[in-house]
């Protein structure tokens, strides 16, 4: 699979979602579906943006006991999404459960990647609460062996670290990177950022954009901006 941008739409409501994906009337872009709309609106929301053409990435990030996530990877399956994804802190038995759960009965599935440690949890955290002592990239990298020895097809990572998980676990595992920001653009929140022309250069296979394509004044020459930056050829 080649390399994509995946708009984040972080939107409340399928309404919104709408209003900001009918602007997008040429290429349709590969779409990330967090909790906070999948929650708003259920599965009927995937349907429907599925049926426009669009990829659908559905970041739900499971994390549960292995039946009982094989048996809601079944669900997401059927629902036709392109790529889900769970916690690797779930451990190997949970991975090959959702692996199992995601095989459609013509053998097919969606692509399935692994959350490392969340970008939101730092050194000082994962020792005090998590327990757990190695340095924090240490952690990232053998939480990513782990997924792929489970048979997963990539992890969700900073694109810093796009280039290391490449390294460990070889050029085909996919490294899907959000934190990107066009080099003229806000940070926002995010501390660690690099431009998609930079996250191409590093070797990520998808990269994640919300705001910098949602809250731009034409979000479609935002769009078209990235995929410039990303995928088309110089
Ligand atoms: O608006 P922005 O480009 O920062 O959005 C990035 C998207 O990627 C958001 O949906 C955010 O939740 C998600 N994400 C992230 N960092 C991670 C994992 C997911 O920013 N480590």
């Amino acid at each position: 699979m080649g390399k994509d941008v995946i708009v984040a739409c972080d939107f409340a409501s399928a309404e919104a979602t709408y209003a900001f994906l009918d602007k997008f009337t040429g290429r349709k872009p590969f779409v990330k579906i967090g909790m906070e709309l999948y929650y708003a609106e259920g599965p009927a929301i995937v349907k429907e943006i599925k049926k426009r053409g669009h990829k659908i990435f559905l970041d739900l990030k499971l994390h549960d006991i292995p039946n009982t996530v094989k048996k809601a990877m079944a669900v997401l399956s059927h629902l036709d999404v392109d790529i889900c994804n769970l916690h690797a802190a779930g451990a190997t038995a949970m991975m090959q459960g959702a692996l199992e759960g995601l095989t459609r009965e013509d053998g097919t599935r969606p692509l399935l990647i692994a959350v490392t440690q969340l970008t939101s949890t730092d050194q000082e955290t994962m020792e005090r609460d998590l327990l757990i002592k190695e340095p924090i990239d240490q952690v990232v990298m053998h939480y990513a062996k782990t997924a792929q020895l489970a048979g997963l097809d990539g992890v969700v990572c900073s694109p810093l670290e796009a280039e290391k998980v490449h390294t460990l676990c070889g050029e085909k595992f996919l490294t899907v990177t959000p934190g990107i920001r066009f080099a003229d653009g806000d940070k926002g929140d995010q501390k660690r950022v690099m431009t998609p022309a930079d996250a191409k250069a590093i070797g990520s296979d998808y990269i994640v954009v919300g705001r910098p394509i949602t809250a731009a004044a034409d979000p479609v020459a935002a769009y078209e901006r990235c995929i410039r930056e990303f995928v088309d050829e110089e």
